[in-house]
């Protein structure tokens, strides 16, 4: 079974990303064939480049490699990296129509907030189709917001093969139905577009200065107090296991502690579980060039994949004569 997946290299990852994609992605390595890319092009129609856009790269693939992505299980490289992708993309332009990108979601609502669009920005959903179809994935693991993505994907596919033939695979979305939406600072949905967010890596004392943050109810200090429904709750609890939930979940309701030391706790539980992935990323930091060679040694194997691919579509489309 093949997975897919693209990420894009937009800044610090926080909790949300963490236990809504990436412990996922991490986790699929076991079981399956998984492929997992930085997707650096579609970064720039949302205006990034230059500088830090190749900053951003490197962080991100930093980061995922220090919280787990395994170079020898997955296939991981940077989008740029397997240029192929851009001739599937002119090619699958051909075949896709106006009103189906005119119809996307993510660019109607990009609009309606008044962003001015560029083309990029419209024809991302077709860069994105090829990401996916150059690699014949089985399933592409989404998030709600990008599933009419991978159904364009599977449009402009199915056009192109009533045209040339069976060459692409028609592929599956996925969404993991289990994975709840973790809570932001605020209560609303943890996301950088609401500056509510608790990064993964970051100083000791800063992020405990965010969790200190997070609205919790004003009950008195010896009143029980409700866990359910609490923002430091269902932020702690995504790092316990059963028994010291429960541990937690007498504290609420015992009284004599307040939401201060319910947040200290989280604080501690969540540096404790991020530490071995945190020494990792110290090394990565301090051994780049060896960050550079694992994506290397990926966009190999990407490139593997694309150029039989590729030469395949050539040959069906006529480029090749
Ligand atoms: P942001 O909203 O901070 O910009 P992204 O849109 O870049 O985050 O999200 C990248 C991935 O992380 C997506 O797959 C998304 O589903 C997941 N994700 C982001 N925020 C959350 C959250 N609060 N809860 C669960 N999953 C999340
Ligand atoms: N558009 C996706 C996002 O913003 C990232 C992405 C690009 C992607 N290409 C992909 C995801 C291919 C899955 C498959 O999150």
């Amino acid at each position: 079974m093949r997975l897919l997946t693209g990420i894009q290299p937009s800044g610090d990852l926080h909790i949300g990303n963490y236990f809504g994609s990436i412990k996922q992605m991490i986790d699929a390595q076991q079981s399956s064939d998984t492929f997992a890319f930085i997707a650096n092009y579609h970064a720039m129609s949302s205006g990034n480049g230059g500088k830090k856009l190749a900053q951003l790269t490197m962080q991100t693939a930093t980061d995922f490699l220090s919280l787990g992505i395994d170079p020898d299980k997955s296939t991981f490289w940077v989008q740029s990296d397997s240029k192929e992708v851009l001739e599937l993309y002119w090619i699958l332009s051909a075949f896709t129509p106006m009103g189906l990108l005119e119809r996307a979601h993510s660019y109607k609502d990009k609009i309606a907030k008044g962003i001015s669009a560029n083309h990029s920005l419209f024809s991302y959903p077709v860069l994105m189709a090829a990401d996916i179809l150059l690699y014949s994935p089985d399933i592409v693991p989404v998030g709600k917001d990008q599933i009419q993505h991978v159904e364009i994907a599977r449009d402009i596919a199915v056009k192109f093969n009533n045209e040339y033939g069976d060459i692409f695979k028609i592929p599956e979305f996925k969404i993991e139905e289990n994975v709840a939406t973790v809570p932001g600072t605020d209560g609303q949905k943890m996301s950088k577009s609401y500056g509510n967010t608790v990064n993964i890596f970051g100083e000791e004392k800063k992020q405990l200065k965010t969790i200190k943050k997070i609205i919790t109810e004003n009950v008195a200090m010896e009143e029980p107090k409700e866990y359910v429904n609490c923002n430091v709750y269902n932020m702690a609890k995504l790092f316990l296991d059963h028994t010291q939930l429960e541990d937690l979940q007498n504290r609420y309701v015992c009284g004599g502690e307040g939401h201060g030391h319910f947040k200290l706790y989280l604080g501690e539980v969540m540096w404790e579980y991020f530490r071995p992935y945190r020494e990792k990323r110290e090394y990565y930091i301090n051994n780049q060039n060896e960050v550079r060679d694992i994506l290397n040694s990926g966009a190999q194997k990407a490139r593997d994949v694309t150029q039989p691919m590729m030469e395949k579509i050539r040959t069906a489309t006529g480029i090749s004569y």
